[in-house]
């Protein structure tokens, strides 16, 4: 008996030998003499013409329109517009859903399904008679779900993302996501009314699209473009301007020659195209969420990034752009500065220029012609906003395999840090613990919640804020250290050490931690040390400690078997491609 993977490549290369099981279904079929008969007469009931079953190619619009996921609301119109395109460009498009998954509509966690959504995906594109796909996403998940699934069924692919929504108006100020924790914050602290919460509500998502911050779902929207996964410029055009439609008409366009080519994700996503993606990143203190993705999607083609990559971009890289919330400006002000193209014609001399953008040219060339005014937002790589990127890699005896600093959106006086943990064993505990008025905890207290990871959650939820304990915020304090294995949206104020890895449910040093042990952080080294000697934790970690229950069945048995940890990308270890280039490169 060999080991898993072993085991795997013998049933794959046993699939092989049978014929038809190991090729995928493509638009071909329709014009089979023995099987395209039955399957035309099906697709009639759609009111498709005789001439348009037997066009080639046929795209799928694999959506994730959902009314259970308010930010993708814009795709069903997207989904016309890039119909519109491949049928100009002639071919035919049929739309097909999938799993959608919303931050907030989601429970336990959309982290948890993310794999499960990128199984629907690639199964339902390997599985369908398309010559390629038009990918459509928008909240956080669905973006990076649709990727990997794509990289997975390997045929030609492109995403068109959902674009943020409008800008919300509240006492007469300016309101986008990040404003609704710190507003929530001051209900919860009885310095907003019930009535003001209210009307809160009613303002606060002024239209459809994703939340109007360079959080996870924008940066994963940037992600694709510097990836070349879609077209230049499309990441930042406002959800229902009129714009994104003619960009989807032009992404219909462009799936249709990606499909006649038969160019293949993989020939997009190369070495070269996600390290460009990680410089885009750094340089713009994406969402430390992008790290975890861009690993899932690399792993599905055999591309481990591994931390020390980022380590060394981030250390190369400037961070130029700022965007709420790694500085003041709105995403206004970044399209108004041209945008996704215009960052990459400010890091041009440290990108590869070859790589492939979502239009048919280089990256290089769409750096040269980067269109867009000066803007204080997007500083040059002389007079960057710090030299080094905004995310950080820390390591250290508290987080042996890593742990990720939005170094950008902390502030510079606490990039240094020496302070005693105050733990809490998991998230409600923290919320729970954090009104007692007895709670020991000074401004220097550095908040440990663990038991966040993607064992031990299980799923990895996304943290919104950790909170800080009631008596320190009633005298004034706003930002702290805080340090946990799980993940948090770009919402937290202070200094937050995430992804701490290895996680305390697979045994790391952080589920070893005791209040009062001393913590150091320094992120200008990118070190993450507990202060406590190797004799003690060796002791501490031969005590018995209680766990979770095992869960018993279903996915999340499944993913708690199977789920690497968060320097890995959190991806089903038998999802990830073992061997680079194995696949067929084209359909
Ligand atoms: Fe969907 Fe924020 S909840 S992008």
């Amino acid at each position: 008996m060999g080991t898993r993977s072993e085991v795997r490549s013998q049933q794959v290369s046993s699939r092989s030998d049978v014929a038809g099981t190991s090729e995928p279904i493509t638009g071909a079929i329709f014009s089979d003499p023995m099987a395209g008969g039955p399957k035309r007469m099906f697709l009639r009931a759609g009111g498709l013409s005789r001439q348009a079953v037997r066009r080639r190619p046929v795209i799928g619009i694999c959506s994730s329109w959902s009314e259970l996921n308010p930010c993708n609301l814009g795709l069903r119109d997207l989904a016309e517009a890039v119909r519109r395109g491949v049928t100009a460009a002639g071919g035919t498009a049929l739309v097909f859903p999938t799993i959608s998954l919303h931050e907030q509509l989601v429970a336990p966690t959309t982290m948890l399904l993310r794999n499960l959504m990128s199984m629907d995906v690639e199964e339902m594109i390997r599985c369908s008679p398309i010559d390629g796909v038009v990918l459509l996403a928008g909240c956080d998940k669905t973006v990076p779900a649709q990727l990997m699934g794509a990289a997975s069924a390997g045929k030609p692919a492109i995403m068109l993302t959902a674009g943020p929504r409008s800008w919300a108006r509240f006492r007469d100020a300016p309101v986008v996501t990040d404003d609704g924790w710190k507003l929530a914050s001051e209900f919860l602290e009885g310095r907003l009314s019930a009535e003001e919460a209210d009307e809160l509500e009613d303002v606060f998502c002024a239209s459809v699209g994703v939340c109007n911050v360079m959080g996870t779902a924008n940066t994963m929207a940037v992600m694709a473009e510097a990836l070349g996964m879609a077209l230049p410029g499309t990441a930042l055009v406002p959800a229902g301007h009129a714009q994104r439609a003619s960009l989807g008409e032009l992404t219909g366009a462009r799936a249709v020659a990606l499909a006649q080519a038969e160019t293949a994700p993989e020939a997009v996503l190369t070495e070269a195209a996600f390290d460009n993606a990680l410089r885009v990143l750094v340089a713009m203190g994406g969402s430390t969420n992008a790290v975890i993705h861009l690993e899932a999607i690399a792993g599905r083609l055999g591309l481990g990034l591994g931390l020390d990559r980022l380590e060394r971009i981030s250390a190369e890289t400037p961070w130029v752009l700022g965007v709420r919330p790694s500085g003041p400006f709105s995403l206004e002000d970044f399209d108004e500065a041209g945008g996704v193209p215009a960052l990459l014609r400010v890091l041009a001399p440290l990108l590869d220029g070859d790589a492939a953008s979502g239009d048919g040219r280089t990256v290089g060339q769409v750096a040269e012609r980067a269109r867009g005014r000066p803007h204080p937002c997007l500083r040059s790589m002389d007079d960057p906003f710090d030299r080094d990127g905004g995310l950080v890699v820390l390591r250290g005896s508290l987080a042996p395999r890593g742990s990720i600093l939005k170094r950008s959106a902390a502030p510079p006086e606490m990039w240094t840090h020496k302070g005693p943990a105050l733990v809490f064993d998991d998230y409600r505990t923290a919320l729970e613990r954090s009104f007692d008025p007895n709670l020991q905890a000074t401004a220097d207290t550095v908040l440990v919640v663990r038991n966040a990871g993607p064992v031990g959650a299980p799923g990895m939820p996304e943290i919104d804020v950790i909170p800080i304990p009631f008596s320190l915020r009633q005298g004034g304090v706003r930002e702290m250290v805080c340090v946990t294995d799980g993940r948090m949206s770009g919402t937290q104020s202070g200094a937050v050490a995430l992804h701490v890895t290895p996680e305390a449910a697979v045994g790391g040093p952080i589920g070893l931690v005791r209040d009062g042990d001393e913590i150091v952080l320094d992120a200008r080294r990118g070190v993450l040390d507990l202060l406590v000697d190797e004799q003690e934790l060796a002791r501490r970690a031969s005590e018995p400690r209680s766990g979770r229950p095992t869960p018993i069945r279903g996915y999340e048995a499944l993913y708690v078997d199977h789920v690497l940890q968060a320097d890995e990308g959190c991806d089903l270890d038998f999802l990830v491609d073992q061997v680079p280039g194995r696949r067929r490169t084209n359909a």
